[in-house]
């Protein structure tokens, strides 16, 4: 298994580009089972999660073909409508295969995710509203089977923003017969960007980046010709990256309106933040300032960037307050960013963190995805060696992190454990 290995102390500095959207990219990818037609998709980033979707996807029955960052896919009218036990525990985004299965061929049947090392996620929101629209749901031997003749459009108004749930209906909405009203969506950029896709097949959507979601469902959609979004969280970690190292760097491909709440942050805590048309500058002297900060649903501070923001306020003069609303359990980082030496006391749903001069390199463990790259970047601040294990978790999310910071100028690289 591969680790990481990183001597800190390194001001990053130059210019990085972040790859295609990974949360964009993996519903996009599943709304090409809507149609029999060849989909081509670009930006398509080179993650584990979308290995994982590929092969799902040629489980089923489909052609998936890739060249460098383009994937294309065919998926036949004889698919097989099952997504099995061993993939969706992979990868949780597997359950968004239910919306679009159901909606072309008027069945579905997807393993529920069951729990995951950051909270319970459950599903039920994605089911009660595929009701909505007609569906039949049965829960059986750890499955859910969903079957309609066909979709039939409803309103439906969600409990809470959920991105996932907001995506299924999204796709399902696409094909079903006549009008789906969608209330209080999520706004994330991704879901927009799956609109776009949606658009490019002949779906007639509007309204996506707000609340309230208008679909006229199609008997048919054509095949996709999209080009995803650049990744924010990847954008925002290397911007995180850099606040606590100190040093000027350039994030190209990446629209600054889709990291504001992230970017105002880090402007309070004393970062020389500039918007450009399709990149972001970061400046940073000295160490950063303590701030408060609470995730929320967009446009409010991601959830996704919280262990990383985190990691740079560990160096901060000053304390910060930070409050995660989104998922239960989501500090996995806070004893591993601890055995830095960082101050770190946890209270529910918040983290106090008194912000130390210095951290000391050790060995850690990653335990999520955005946990492992706070590690990565609390090894960059610290003194000596730190070394990050399990980075499966970062190769699910992160395309070449190592060689893109080491570009930057980090002490940085990937070894074998039999090193
Ligand atoms: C997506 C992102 C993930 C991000 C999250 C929040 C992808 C592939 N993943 O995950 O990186 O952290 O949005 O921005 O895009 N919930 C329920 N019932 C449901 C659905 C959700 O209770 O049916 C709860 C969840 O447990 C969680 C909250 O709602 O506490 C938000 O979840 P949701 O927005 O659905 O996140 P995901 O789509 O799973």
């Amino acid at each position: 298994m591969d680790k990481i290995k990183i001597t800190g102390g390194a001001k990053l500095a130059g210019s990085v580009e972040v790859s295609g959207a990974k949360n964009a990219a993996l519903p996009i990818l599943f709304s090409g089972l809507l149609t029999e037609k060849k989909s081509t998709y670009r930006r398509i980033p080179d993650l584990q999660d979308i290995k994982t979707t590929a092969h799902l996807l040629e489980q089923m029955g489909a052609t998936v073909e890739r060249s460098g960052s383009e994937l294309s896919m065919t998926v036949p009218s004889q698919a097989l409508k099952e997504a099995p036990y061993d993939l969706v525990r992979k990868m949780r985004a597997s359950v968004l295969v239910l919306g679009p299965l159901l909606a072309r061929f008027g069945e579905a049947k997807v393993s529920l995710p069951g729990g995951c090392a950051i909270g319970a996620r459950p599903i039920n929101f994605h089911l009660t509203a595929l009701e909505k629209l007609g569906a039949t749901i049965e829960l059986t031997e750890g499955y859910v089977i969903a079957r309609a003749k066909r979709l039939k459009g409803n309103r439906v108004v969600f409990d809470f923003p959920s991105v996932g749930a907001t995506e299924n209906l999204l796709m399902a909405a696409t094909l079903a017969e006549g009008e789906t009203l969608l209330e209080n969506c999520a706004r994330e950029p991704e879901i927009i960007d799956l609109a776009n896709a949606l658009r490019s097949m002949g779906a007639e959507i509007e309204g996506d980046g707000t609340e309230i979601i208008r679909i006229q469902g199609k008997t048919s959609l054509n095949g996709a010709n999209h080009e995803v979004i650049g990744d924010r969280i990847e954008a925002g970690t290397f911007l995180a990256a850099t606040m606590a190292t100190g040093g000027q760097v350039l994030v190209r491909g990446i629209q600054p309106i889709f990291l504001d709440s992230v970017l105002e942050k880090m402007s309070e805590a004393g970062a020389e933040i500039t918007r450009e048309t399709n990149a972001i500058g970061i400046k940073m002297s000295g160490r950063p300032r303590g701030i408060d900060f609470k995730t929320l649903p967009f446009p409010g501070f991601p959830t996704d960037m919280q262990a990383q923001l985190m990691a740079a306020l560990v160096v901060a003069d000053g304390s910060s307050l930070i409050t995660e609303t989104i998922f239960e359990n989501r500090f996995m980082h806070v004893p591993e960013l601890s055995r830095l030496g960082a101050d770190l006391t946890i209270r529910g749903n918040t983290v106090l963190v008194r912000g130390k001069k210095e951290l000391v390199g050790a060995p850690l463990m990653a335990t999520d995805l955005r946990a492992s790259a706070s590690l990565v970047i609390g090894g960059l601040v610290a003194r000596g060696e730190t070394t990050v294990s399990r980075i499966y978790h970062l190769d699910r999310g992160y395309e070449k992190m190592e060689a893109k910071l080491k570009s930057l100028g980090a002490q940085i690289e990937r070894v074998s454990d039999g090193e």
